[in-house]
């Protein structure tokens, strides 16, 4: 029989209940992850009630209300407040989404709040996306050109720019990645639907001219073949996006170069 050694700071416990406010009569309740490394404690989910009658309609502005009125130690990232810088991604009610633009009444019961899955944890609700941010350096998110720089800027068609909808909008939020079985299991060597979505949003740019260069760089039995369109990638995306398609796309232009 496998006997597998838990490391360190494996199991969560149940952590502190913190005071009701006096005087509420819409009280809602919040379990939050919390993990301090610098501790040295195991993580903890800490309770938090909320006066609903007092709080903004979003799971960010009850985050934002109990670091602010309640408990000033609890960490997570946060900075536009409207679905753009991709910050505040987490894991809400069991959904990989952005907590700014994810509404406090599309939650049935208590409010559960972890931090993204699957991915190293820095504090509370902050991944570390390192690794994440770096495979999105990988595939060479930039326009690469070869012939001369024009005098004043490279054209595209109305056509041509219409092929980058439903890609350009990605916030690199990692909701989708990090929802991803083939990403949890491969994320060392997998791009991960997001890395791979944006590589197919300048592959299919018609001012780009390092097509070739960029399917070589995903002729991998990994990076890109890891895909196995279990979807959970378009199902969570906060944007709407569908990372899948991107994929698909890139697997037939890689079939079709082979023909
Ligand atoms: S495709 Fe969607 S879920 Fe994935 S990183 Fe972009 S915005 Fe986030
Ligand atoms: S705070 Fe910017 S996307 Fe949520």
């Amino acid at each position: 029989m496998v006997q597998l050694t838990l490391p360190k700071n494996s199991t969560v416990r149940t952590g502190k209940t913190w005071p009701k406010p006096e005087g509420a009569k819409n009280l809602r309740k919040f379990q939050i992850y919390r993990w301090d490394p610098d501790t040295g404690e195991n993580p903890r989910v800490d309770t938090y009630f909320i006066d609903m009658d007092k709080c903004g309609p979003m799971v960010l502005d009850a985050l934002i209300k109990i670091k602010n009125e309640i408990d000033p130690t609890l960490t997570f990232r946060r900075s536009c407040r409207e679905g753009i810088c991709g910050s505040c991604a987490m894991n809400i009610d069991g959904i990989n989404t952005l907590a700014c633009i994810y509404g406090l009444d599309e939650v049935k019961g208590d409010v559960k709040i972890y931090p993204l899955p699957h991915m190293p944890v820095i504090k509370d609700l902050i991944p570390d996306l390192t690794h994440f941010y770096a495979q999105h350096a990988s595939i060479m998110p930039w326009l690469e050109t070869k012939t001369n720089r024009p005098a004043k800027e490279w054209r595209q068609s109305i056509e041509d720019r219409k092929k980058l909808d439903g890609l350009y909008e990605c916030v690199m939020c990692a909701s989708c990645s990090t929802s991803c079985p083939s990403y949890w299991w491969n994320g060392d060597k997998y791009l991960g639907p997001a890395a791979l979505l944006h590589a197919y949003r300048w592959i299919i740019d018609s001012r780009d001219e390092a097509t070739g260069e960029r399917l070589d760089n995903l002729e991998d039995p990994f990076k890109l073949y890891r895909c196995h369109t279990i979807m959970n990638c378009a199902k969570t995306c906060p944007k709407g996006l569908n990372p899948a398609k991107a994929i698909a796309e890139i697997k037939k232009m890689m079939v079709s170069r082979v023909v």
